[in-house]
């Protein structure tokens, strides 16, 4: 948890904003995201290699582009694990390395 919000700090808080919140309309929230808590292997994915197109969080649509950011396996497990643990978020079952590992493009 301690490296996950250490990573979320360098990496994704620029655009996802320091409660998970995002910006409306530009950058998708974290926080109470339905698309994060219910897609775990998307979000895992859009993560690993990046997101672009539409999608719809919290029935809202967005249409960017987050480029990968070049994080590690374990790195992006910490991640998830951060971001699904927090504002809010509960997750109950950790995310692994392995299981990371295991998401193709
Ligand atoms: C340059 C801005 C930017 C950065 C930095 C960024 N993101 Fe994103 N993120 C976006 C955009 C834009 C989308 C939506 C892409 C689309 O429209 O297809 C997105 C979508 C997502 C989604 C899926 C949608 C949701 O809200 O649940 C997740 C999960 C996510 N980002 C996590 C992260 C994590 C974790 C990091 C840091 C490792 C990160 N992002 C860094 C801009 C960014």
């Amino acid at each position: 948890m301690k490296r996950g919000s250490d990573l979320y700090e360098d990496f994704c808080v620029s655009c996802h904003m320091s409660y998970g919140q995002g910006i409306p309309n530009v950058y998708p929230p974290l926080a109470k995201s339905d698309f994060l808590m219910q897609n775990r292997k998307a979000s895992i994915k859009a993560i690993k290699y990046g997101q672009t197109g539409e999608i719809v969080v919290n029935n809202k649509p967005y249409i960017g582009y987050m480029a990968p950011p070049g994080l590690s396996d374990d790195e992006i497990a910490d991640v998830m694990n951060y971001i699904t643990n927090t504002w809010g978020n509960k997750n109950t079952k950790m995310i692994t390395e392995e299981e990371v590992s295991l998401v193709e493009k």
